[in-house]
């Protein structure tokens, strides 16, 4: 039986955490061609704090969140969280009944096109369109992604979202990255680096971990070939040699920006006869900072490639789904909170302490015992 309310995290306005009020809400109804999803987990992402407090200017000084379609999406009052877990509850005229029952993914993306090799204007569920901080959420039913996998909890299943996971595979294909080559991933530890890692060994990609020291051991095991520390960049071309080998690196995944831009460029050229193929550098987060300074002679002459990427294809997403169900994809999941206590998770993730890797997961309360506690962050 589906109820007429449900609660929900509704976010009010642009501001702090205190922009998002625990409230109920009347349950959607999905319309032709979608689905009816009872949420039982939403990864949480930057990208919701980002577009919350309005941080992503397209020029100096402005305060916005995305808008590449000509106009502002983000329409309050809206429910955030772009990577949902859950199950089919209903459906709308054009869906098979069938589905009902079904565990699945969400690819987040609003696409507004068929085009499944490009995506020109980024948009996703929980900006442009209600997502997942609630117990219930309406979804297109070809996005909706079918993932049985019982090896697989739905928190685990929420924690490979594709905000992280489509946004990485992005930046490799922009990238054209091949099988052998090196590829430095900053912001190693975080949602996209984490999926970074995973996707270069997938495609036979050597990936080279920037972060903290102590965060190494989890790390290599996830498959980085070496980790350096990035509170250390004065030494960091020298250090990349001793890992490589004295060879550069191939490419830059980097999601950090900064100062740091033009140390990612010095560990590529430093031996331009050693390379077989232009430095290449795509860039998807600034969490170091938005302005970086770099002389443009550096990159023409060094013939550097840069690549902007915000999210991916549907193509891309297709094929992320098929390396879950098959396995070879692995959750990176750090904890969960309750959905009532979106406010204290939103403080933990910018307060992170040195033991955060991957993901948190946002569970509903009525789903916390079943799908929450066992990775509860709070002791209760
Ligand atoms: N373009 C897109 O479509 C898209 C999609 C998703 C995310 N993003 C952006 O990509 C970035 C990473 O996203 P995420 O979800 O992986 O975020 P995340 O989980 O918060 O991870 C970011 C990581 O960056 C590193 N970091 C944080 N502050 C830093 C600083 N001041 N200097 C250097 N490194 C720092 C930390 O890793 P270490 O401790 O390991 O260094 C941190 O774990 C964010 O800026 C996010 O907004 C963009």
């Amino acid at each position: 039986m589906i109820p007429s309310t449900m609660k929900a995290m509704v976010l009010t306005g642009h501001g702090g955490v205190d922009a998002l009020k625990y409230q109920d809400m009347p349950v959607p109804e999905p319309a032709p061609g979608q689905v009816l999803v009872q949420v039982t987990a939403t990864a949480k992402n930057n990208t919701d704090r980002k577009a919350r407090e309005g941080l992503y200017p397209t020029r100096k000084g402005e305060m916005q969140s995305f808008q590449m379609g000509g106009k502002p999406t983000l329409i309050f009052p809206r429910i955030q969280g772009a990577d949902i877990a859950g199950r089919v509850v209903a459906v709308g005229e054009g869906v098979h009944e069938s589905r009902i029952g079904e565990r699945g993914l969400l690819d987040f993306n609003i696409y507004t096109d068929d085009r499944r090799d490009i995506n020109l204007t980024p948009d996703y569920y929980g900006h442009g369109a209600d997502g997942g901080y609630a117990e219930y959420v309406v979804l297109p039913s070809d996005q909706f992604y079918h993932i049985p996998n019982p090896e697989l909890s739905d928190a685990e299943l929420a924690s490979m979202g594709m905000c992280s996971y489509q946004t990485a595979m992005h930046m490799l294909t922009s990238a054209n990255i091949q099988a052998g080559e090196r590829v430095l991933v900053t912001g190693a530890s975080g949602g996209v680096g984490t999926a970074l890692i995973q996707l270069c060994r997938i495609i036979g990609a050597v990936p080279y971990a920037l972060s903290q020291q102590d965060k190494a051991v989890p790390l290599l095991a996830l498959g980085a070939e070496a980790v350096l520390d990035r509170t250390d960049m004065d030494s960091f071309v020298d250090r990349v040699k001793e890992a490589t080998g004295g060879q550069p690196m191939t490419a830059v995944m980097d999601l950090v920006g900064g100062e740091m831009t033009d140390r990612f460029i010095d560990i590529m050229i430093f031996d331009m006869n050693a390379r077989s193929t232009y430095p290449r550098l795509s860039i998807a987060g600034a969490s170091g900072g938005n302005i970086s300074e770099i002389l443009w002679t550096r990159i023409y002459l060094y013939q550097v490639q840069i690549f902007g990427v915000s999210h991916g294809t549907r193509e891309e997403a297709e094929q992320l789904m098929a390396w879950i169900r098959g396995g070879q994809l692995k959750p990176v999941l750090h904890g969960a909170f309750r959905l009532s206590d979106l406010h204290h998770a939103e403080e933990y993730f910018v307060n992170r302490g040195s033991n955060y890797l991957g993901k948190i997961v946002i569970v509903p309360d009525s789903q916390w015992q079943e799908h929450g506690k066992p990775y509860a962050l709070i002791d209760e």
